[in-house]
């Protein structure tokens, strides 16, 4: 079963420029979405977990074992990794020991000796099991899971000693946010991720915020050594307008139209067709 950490795809990445997406789980119906998008497209895909997502799905265990079993039953056969977004220390751990094949311990509301620390620590867990862990340095903006903030570019040093401490993959603020861009967002800082990428090489970059950022900011930005972009907001807007129209259109009270797994289809396509949309983008399509 191609249930995988990040390394081996995002260094194909890296070396063929192109990015994985990475897209945030909410519910069953993403999970069928985004698997069924990565197969018919026959790219690999990074299936994101956030803490929020974690409780309301059941927990870690719950969702490792959801995912495998729907791969096995649609019969997937292209890359899939299940990544923890965002996660507290604790998060991390409990992840860890769910099972998960990748995680994110976002350690930068911390002092940068304390996210060093931890994850230094974590990165040793991480290994011994075959995991792969991203770090964040830098502040990306916006709200995500009720935490907000300003958002806040990273410093080129700091990212450099956190492939120096053995990170998988590094997610660093160059003015993305998280959630909708303001109408005055002044766009990526493409100087502040050249300068990250001459200083750690071939350590795969993310960008976090892939939502509603212009299309040539995200290809130039690929360019640029990013090789994995998260994306959340979109998908979960396509899913609410499907539904929205469907119960507008009074679909809903037509025949069995109220049975959920009716009233949820539209919005598990829309996923879908937004999923494949922005692999087009990233350049990941026939890749795996
Ligand atoms: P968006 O919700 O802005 O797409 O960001 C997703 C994200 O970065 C998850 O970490």
């Amino acid at each position: 079963m191609p249930y995988v950490n990040t390394k081996e795809m995002l260094a194909d990445a890296k070396k063929n420029h192109y990015a994985v997406g990475h897209f945030n789980l909410n519910n069953m119906e993403s999970v069928r979405a985004f698997l069924l998008a990565a197969e018919e497209v026959k790219s690999p895909i990074i299936l994101g977990v956030s803490g929020g997502t974690a409780k309301y799905m059941g927990g870690y265990h719950t969702i490792t074992d959801m995912v495998k079993d729907f791969m096995d039953y649609l019969k997937i056969t292209v890359p899939v990794c299940l990544h923890v977004d965002h996660g507290t220390y604790d998060e991390a751990l409990a992840a860890l020991e769910g099972g998960f094949s990748s995680i994110m311990f976002d350690g930068s509301k911390l002092s940068m000796e304390e996210n060093i620390e931890k994850t230094r620590y974590l990165i040793g867990l991480c290994h011994a099991k075959g995991v792969t862990i991203e770090a964040e340095v830098g502040a990306i903006g916006g709200e995500e899971d009720g935490r907000i903030s300003e958002g806040e570019c990273a410093d080129p040093k700091q990212c450099e000693i956190m492939k120096d401490l053995g990170v998988d993959l590094l997610a660093a603020g160059i003015g993305n946010i998280h959630g909708k861009y303001p109408a005055d967002w002044k766009g990526l800082h493409f100087d502040v991720l050249d300068n990250i990428q001459k200083l750690t090489g071939d350590l795969p970059l993310v960008l976090h915020g892939g939502s509603g950022i212009p299309s040539e900011q995200v290809r130039k930005a690929i360019t640029l050594g990013v090789t994995k972009v998260n994306v959340n907001t979109e998908c979960q807007i396509a899913f609410t307008e499907a539904t929205r129209k469907y119960i507008e259109e009074g679909k809903d009270r037509i025949k069995n139209g109220y049975t959920p797994r009716n009233l949820l289809a539209p919005g598990l396509e829309a996923t879908k067709a937004k999923c494949i949309e922005k692999m087009e983008l990233f350049g990941s399509i026939g890749k795996a």
